[in-house]
């Protein structure tokens, strides 16, 4: 005889339900445990890879130096909170370099210590090149807090947070503008610093705080100060595309190629009555493929308990009117140039020596024809007339 027990049937179906139940559950649970997540390679050292957080990776020079590592098989991490910088750059390197474990974008601000502790604390990360910050010397005079707060407090916040997770080297990106206005040229590193603007004085005490802190560790330190930065990627994979809303604080290459693009009426050179030979500010410009290749020997030379201290110049000064009159050659525009009284905050004469850099790391500027730098700039420009696009477009 078939005897079933009505009772019993409910009873052993809860059975079946509930362990279904927690089957799905442990099956979840598992999913979620650390063991089961994929491992970044980021996270991990590898012999014979040497990985490099790049701050401000997304910005002008930031984005040449993160193409030159990644083309000599560094891994990079970029961290940069897109405040200046150009998503559209980072896609450009990502598309170049997919592979794993080769790039990754970290959107992060410097200021927020917790967010750069994180960063440092689930990656392994070997070197750091501090190239992030606000970088307008008129800006600076308006904005003085901020100008303190991004270069100065938050170069001390990632010291910090390399000094925590024990990450050895730092090159770390400064500036003439630290020596303000020098009586003898050309400036050594030996020149003393007297910097005459927020920015300079901002970057000089970022210095300052890596210095001491060098003193009391096993850090290998590159300190680089460059002269003026111009040019781009000769393979017009990358260019300069600071934010519209910079223009006015603009310098001088990025407002020669608006004025030939006709974005702006014309270019506005401030100050014509110092003591140079033409009466306009004499610079030292350097082109970014010499400026990049600097870091990548620093790094390379960079030994732990030493600092190096070094100027990343060509040695030889240009006028702004000899600029402007390359700009007009280089881009075939006729610019229109307004002479103005001084800019508050200007040096007349900045030129460098860079023998030491020469002599110690091997490096010399290869890139020193003016014409030829801005040819190259204004070819990425004339292709690029909105930069990299606009943020959030490039972004979705
Ligand atoms: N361009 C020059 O002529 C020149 C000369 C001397 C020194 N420098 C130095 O070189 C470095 C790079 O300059 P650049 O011309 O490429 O400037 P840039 O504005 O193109 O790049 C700076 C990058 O830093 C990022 N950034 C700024 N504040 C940040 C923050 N709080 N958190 C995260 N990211 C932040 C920006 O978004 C941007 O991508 C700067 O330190 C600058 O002072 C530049």
């Amino acid at each position: 005889m078939d005897y079933s027990d009505p009772k019993r049937k409910p009873h052993f179906l809860n059975k079946v339900l509930v362990a279904a139940v927690l089957t799905v559950m442990c099956i979840l649970v598992l999913k979620q445990t650390p063991c089961h997540k994929e491992i970044s390679p980021f996270s991990i050292r590898e012999p014979g890879v040497t990985h490099v957080l790049v701050t401000g990776g997304a910005g002008y020079i930031g984005s040449h130096a993160v193409l030159r590592l990644l083309k000599d098989s560094y891994r990079v991490t970029i961290v940069d909170n897109l405040s200046r910088g150009n998503i559209g750059a980072i896609k450009v390197l990502q598309e170049r370099f997919p592979g794993p474990g080769r790039l990754q974008f970290i959107y992060a601000d410097l200021g927020d210590a917790k967010a750069v502790k994180r960063v440092f604390a689930e990656n392994a990360i070997d070197a750091v090149m501090h190239f992030a910050a606000v970088a307008y010397v008129g800006e600076s005079t308006l904005e003085p807090l901020r100008y303190y707060h991004n270069i100065t407090s938050n170069t001390l916040t990632v010291l910090e947070a390399m000094a925590a997770h024990d990450v050895k080297t730092l090159i770390y990106s400064s500036t003439c503008a630290t020596y303000g206005e020098p009586e003898k040229m050309p400036i050594t590193e030996e020149t003393p610093q007297f910097p005459i603007n927020p920015y300079g004085k901002a970057k000089k005490m970022a210095e300052d705080i890596i210095l001491d802190f060098s003193k009391k560790s096993n850090m290998a330190v590159m300190i680089l100060r460059y002269f003026n930065v111009i040019g781009s990627d000769p393979e017009g994979r990358l260019g300069e595309a600071p934010r519209p809303e910079l223009r006015e604080h603009g310098r001088i290459s990025g407002a020669c190629f608006d004025a030939a693009l006709g974005i702006i009426p014309g270019l506005k050179v401030k100050g014509t009555d110092y003591e140079t030979p033409d009466g306009t500010c004499i610079r030292d410009y350097i082109d970014v493929t010499d400026l990049v290749d600097a870091h990548v020997k620093a790094l390379d030379k960079a030994e732990p308990n030493k600092v190096g201290i070094y100027n990343v110049g060509t040695g030889k000064g240009r006028s702004v009117r000899e600029f402007v009159e390359a700009c007009k050659q280089a881009t075939g525009v006729d610019i229109k140039v307004d002479y103005l009284s001084r800019r508050p905050g200007d040096y007349a004469e900045v030129y460098s020596n860079p023998s030491k850099i020469n002599r110690e790391l091997n490096w010399t500027a290869k890139h020193t024809d003016l014409l030829e730098s801005l040819r190259v700039a204004w070819r990425w420009q004339k292709e690029h007339r909105n930069g990299y696009g606009s943020p959030l477009a490039m972004a979705s």
